[in-house]
């Protein structure tokens, strides 16, 4: 299977954008630029669109999704819109009661733990997934020449929060598991990585020109843990979609010690957080792979000075890498000034490409 001749990719609409090109590992006229969580709590238009309406309900309305998607790339003039949606989206498509509660962040009614608790999963219909691809159809058309990323939770992640059933800061049920109970991990991974790769597959086919994998807690794990009992069901995600030829970027936190091993997982470009130099990065991943981050979520609250001299380093570190697409280390915290992206962005596009 290929893309659509009338994907964005394949008509010209964004095969030759900065971000597409950079993830390619060219070098842009101007350094592509968006934020993780640009869609959100720090944009007041988002709150209001938001207002009463559930998180997850929001997701799999096409229309809201799609205005809450478009929001930031008008105001900041990003390079890119990040699909409007959540990593426990395709939980819920199967049938898995899943909620996101404010200020908490997604919690499960009856968490995954035994064996028998996996066997039960139900299937993620492709039929389900259909709300996905009006609201990415719907994004597209809007954006025109700015590229869409799309986006699905790496296995570990998503199943962090599966067996947990809510956000916790050590991920010890997931951990504990893959070693007492391993066959078991192995099945919910495989689950997960599935309902993800068919939720990334879905939003790539119906015009997203990117993926990125946000494998967000891979951090907790040790290198010995994240190759054995996570890297085979994060390749599996990606097997999903690999025959779509999209660019694909893989993203963690805490994962300074992690980052070949997410590379080897078959991905066109490494996210960064910020606890590492992107340069380092670059050293630690042979200087082949595009890099893609790394400004400290921290000093957006910190004065213009102290934060453009910050930016101003992590452009300066990423020239070194062999094409770098800018962002953030983590998201958009809520309680950021959106005036200040704007202006982060302004500044990274003044910057001359070397
Ligand atoms: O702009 C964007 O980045 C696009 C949308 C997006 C959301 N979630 C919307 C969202 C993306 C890419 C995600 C992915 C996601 N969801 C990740 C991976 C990225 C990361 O930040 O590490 C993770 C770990 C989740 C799980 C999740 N969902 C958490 C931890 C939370 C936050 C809980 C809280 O309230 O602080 C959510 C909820 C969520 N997902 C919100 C948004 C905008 C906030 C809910 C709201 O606005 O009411």
């Amino acid at each position: 299977m290929t893309l659509s001749a009338s994907h964005p990719l394949m008509d010209g609409r964004t095969t030759h954008s900065p971000l597409i090109s950079a993830y390619r590992g060219q070098k842009p006229s101007h350094r592509p630029v968006w934020f993780m969580r640009q869609a959100g709590r720090s944009l007041p238009e988002y709150r209001k669109l938001r207002e009463g309406i559930a998180m997850l309900d929001s997701c799999l309305r096409p229309d809201l999704a799609a205005e809450i998607t478009l929001q930031p790339v008008r105001r900041h003039n990003v390079d890119a819109g990040i699909f409007f949606s959540d990593i426990v989206i395709p939980l819920k498509l199967a049938g898995v009661d899943v909620d996101i509660v404010p200020g908490v962040g997604p919690v499960l009614a009856n968490p995954v733990r035994s064996a028998a608790d996996v066997r039960a999963l139900p299937k993620l219909d492709d039929q389900a997934l259909d709300p996905i691809r009006e609201a990415v159809a719907i994004t597209v058309a809007e954006l025109g020449a700015t590229p869409l990323i799309g986006f699905a939770g790496a296995p570990f992640t998503v199943a962090a929060y599966m067996v947990e059933g809510r956000p916790s800061r050590d991920h010890l049920g997931p951990r504990t598991m893959m070693h007492s109970d391993p066959e078991t991990w192995a099945t919910l991974a495989e689950w997960a990585a599935d309902a993800s790769g068919a939720f990334l597959r879905a939003q790539i086919e119906a015009g997203a020109s990117a993926g990125q994998l946000f494998d967000s807690w891979a951090g907790s794990l040790s290198l010995a843990d994240y190759t054995n009992h996570v890297a085979p069901s994060s390749a599996r995600a990606l097997d999903h979609v690999r025959d779509l030829g999209v660019p694909l970027v893989h993203f963690g936190t805490g994962t300074s010690e992690l980052l070949p091993a997410m590379l080897e997982v078959g991905v066109d470009v490494m996210g960064v957080d910020y606890r590492l130099p992107l340069d380092e990065a670059n050293r630690r991943l042979g200087g082949k792979v595009p890099l893609q981050g790394n400004i400290d979520p921290a000093l957006l609250n910190a004065p213009w000075e102290v934060l453009e001299a910050h930016v101003r380093e992590v452009l300066a570190a990423g020239d070194s890498a062999p094409a770098h697409v800018v962002n953030l280390g983590h998201g958009v915290p809520p309680d950021t000034d959106p005036e200040i992206l704007t202006r982060v962005v302004e500044l990274i596009h003044s910057v001359p490409v070397v």
